[in-house]
């Protein structure tokens, strides 16, 4: 059961107009939102979104509800999906009550664990305090003590066991677990031993990995917590917490590499950093990262690794980047990383050199151009093949368009030639779902019941065998994308889609690639488990049947008056609706 509090404060905190405006095109009638029902077929819009009383009311078939019951009615979401999707969008978490007793015991280890996380945490700290040599170093790194207060910096003490103050129970399997103690067939010692100790959060707060650094040198330079069932590197971001507000203010995310990239820049006045975690940025990262702020910047060294790391940036934004959320790249003077520079040169000069920061698009030319000689038709051809799996990715209709041109441009070809080279007519008539804007808290990756499907077959993969293609409509590049995964993958022998990697290999270089890793980032954010994935699989195939029924009625309705023949059909239809009905939970 979710408690009726958290479900007043997600509704408190979620805007319905939002939340209906991803799937239906409202304008503004007075003080409310008007726009053609999505639940039955109209010409003229009787359907209004309230701002001020948080519902959606249909005049022409009664339709009505607040935003939990729109994305049940017409994502064909259950009522805790529903809540789930909106309070992911909200950075929320659902406090649910578990189900089963396996749940139970894994929820509690969970907990078990973040405490465990926290009194390490508080331990470090405390030793921070207690090592001058530690102090000494932060100090000539220009930390302030409120600096390393905000970011709960500690320092872990030298020697095998320092732990074990905190936890007499050493042998305890959850010091493992968390990846605070290594076990070496049955020899244990500390992870982390005279190191600079920076803890990792989630957006909650709450600590689930950490960042040592060696005091001057030494190799790693940096060790970090393993994954755990707590930290999942490519779905967390250094300093989210800390810069949440910041990020608001200004309406832009900076993304830098390191730890001390971000604490020197919040010291200084850029407080609106985030690191990603010593790996790549995962189209997990990006999703988020866009659903934070209105602009994106990636802040990089100036060295031959920065611009290889910017790159592979680039690359994983392509197929999530959208039209009004510019995202850019910054690279600094080559001697330099952000904390050094802004130490150097402060926030002032920080800030210039970013708002000059290349836009994706000049990038990702500049990059092109720099590999082919634009002077010869052989530099020219190589010069549009080079370009065309990049711009093959990108689903965003308005930044494709402009790319387009500009490569046509350099390629001395017409945008029709350029299109035509590259492949970028897609075949028949494929619209693009264009969804609006997404607000800021909104989360943008709930489209139609179709990507909704697509996100649990992708948690899922053998749900694949259910789909119902001809239940889809393949008018929209969302919705075409699980029918033909539906038709694609063999549904048993050796091709059968055994897992989400094979079924996102299966559309790469497609124009469905962009859908299936917006679907992809979509189920891994919410965590669906396989459990959750058929539960709702099998609600939405259900709610898109009766919604096919639904569309046969009127037709016949329509087709009875001057057939009536019909009339038993009908009769049959409307029995099988009711029938359908009773099925949903
Ligand atoms: P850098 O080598 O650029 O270090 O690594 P840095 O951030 O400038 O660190 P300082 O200023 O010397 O203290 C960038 C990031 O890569 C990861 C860390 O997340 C680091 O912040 N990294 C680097 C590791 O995880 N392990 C390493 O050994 C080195
Ligand atoms: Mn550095």
């Amino acid at each position: 059961m979710i408690p009726d509090s958290f479900k007043q404060d997600l509704l408190n905190r979620v805007d319905v107009v939002d939340v209906v405006s991803r799937y239906v095109q409202l304008k503004k009638a007075g003080a409310n939102f008007q726009g053609l029902c999505p639940f039955h077929n109209e010409k003229s819009p009787s359907f209004t979104v309230s701002p001020s009383k948080q519902f959606y009311h249909c005049f022409g078939c009664g339709a009505h509800g607040n935003a939990i019951g729109f994305l049940m009615e017409y994502g064909g979401m259950g009522y805790v999906d529903a809540i789930k999707d909106l309070a992911a969008g909200a950075g929320m978490t659902v406090s649910e009550a578990p189900r089963t007793p396996q749940e139970i015991e894994r929820r509690e280890r969970e907990t078990d664990l973040y405490g465990v996380m926290e009194q390490a945490m508080e331990f470090y700290r405390a030793q921070l305090k207690a090592s001058p040599r530690a102090i000494d170093y932060l100090k000539r790194r220009g930390l302030t003590g409120e600096i390393a207060a905000r970011f709960r910096i500690g320092y872990a003490p030298d020697g095998w066991q320092g732990l074990k103050e905190v936890f007499p129970r050493y042998e305890d399997k959850s010091l493992v677990e968390t990846g605070l103690v290594i076990d070496n067939e049955g020899k244990r010692y500390d992870r982390f031993r005279d190191r600079v100790m920076f803890p990792i959060s989630n957006q909650r707060g709450a600590v689930i990995g950490f960042g040592g650094r060696v005091l001057g040198e030494g190799e790693p330079k940096y060790l970090n917590s393993p994954e755990t069932p707590l930290f999942e590197k490519g779905r967390e971001l250094y300093g989210l917490v800390q810069a949440r507000d910041a990020i608001r203010a200004a309406g832009r995310v900076l993304v830098v590499e390191g730890y001390m990239d971000v604490v020197a820049l919040a010291q200084y006045g850029v407080g609106y950093a985030v690191a990603a975690l010593g790996t790549a940025t995962t189209p997990v990262h990006i999703e988020k990262l866009l659903r934070l702020a209105d602009e994106v910047v990636f802040c990089y060294d100036g060295d031959n690794a920065g611009r290889k790391a910017a790159w592979r940036a680039l690359e994983t934004s392509l197929p999530l980047a959208v039209d009004n959320k510019p995202m850019r790249f910054l690279f600094l003077p080559r001697e330099d990383d952000p904390d050094t520079f802004v130490r150097a040169h402060g926030k002032e000069a920080f800030e210039r050199l970013a708002a000059e920061a290349q836009t994706l698009s000049a990038f990702l030319v500049g990059e092109l151009r720099a590999q082919a000689d634009l002077a010869t038709p052989e530099g020219r051809s190589k010069f549009l093949t080079e370009a065309k799996p990049h711009l093959q990715k990108i689903a965003a209709p308005g930044l494709k368009l402009q790319l387009v041109k500009e490569v046509a441009e350099l390629a001395r070809v017409s945008q029709d030639e350029a299109e035509g080279l590259l492949d970028l007519r897609t075949a028949g008539s494929e619209r693009r779902y264009t969804r609006p804007a997404p607000g800021r808290g909104v989360s943008p990756l709930t489209t139609l019941p179709e990507m909704n499907l697509l996100r649990c077959v992708l948690a899922k993969p053998d749900l694949v065998e259910r789909l119902e293609d001809e239940l889809m409509d393949e008018g929209l590049a969302e919705t075409a994308a699980p029918a033909r995964c539906a038709r694609a993958t063999p549904k048993t022998g050796p091709g059968r889609a055994s897992s989400w990697a094979v079924l996102i290999e299966a559309f790469k270089g497609t124009v469905h690639e962009a859908v299936m890793v917006r679907a992809q980032v979509s189920a891994s954010e919410l965590g669906l488990t396989e459990g959750d994935a058929s539960h709702q699989f099998d609600q939405i195939m259900l709610a898109l049947r009766i919604k096919r029924v639904n569309e046969e009625i009127d037709t016949l309705k329509r087709e009875a008056g001057t057939r009536p023949e019909l009339g038993a059909e009908l009769a049959r239809r409307t029995k099988e609706l009711a029938q359908l009905r009773q099925q949903r939970v």
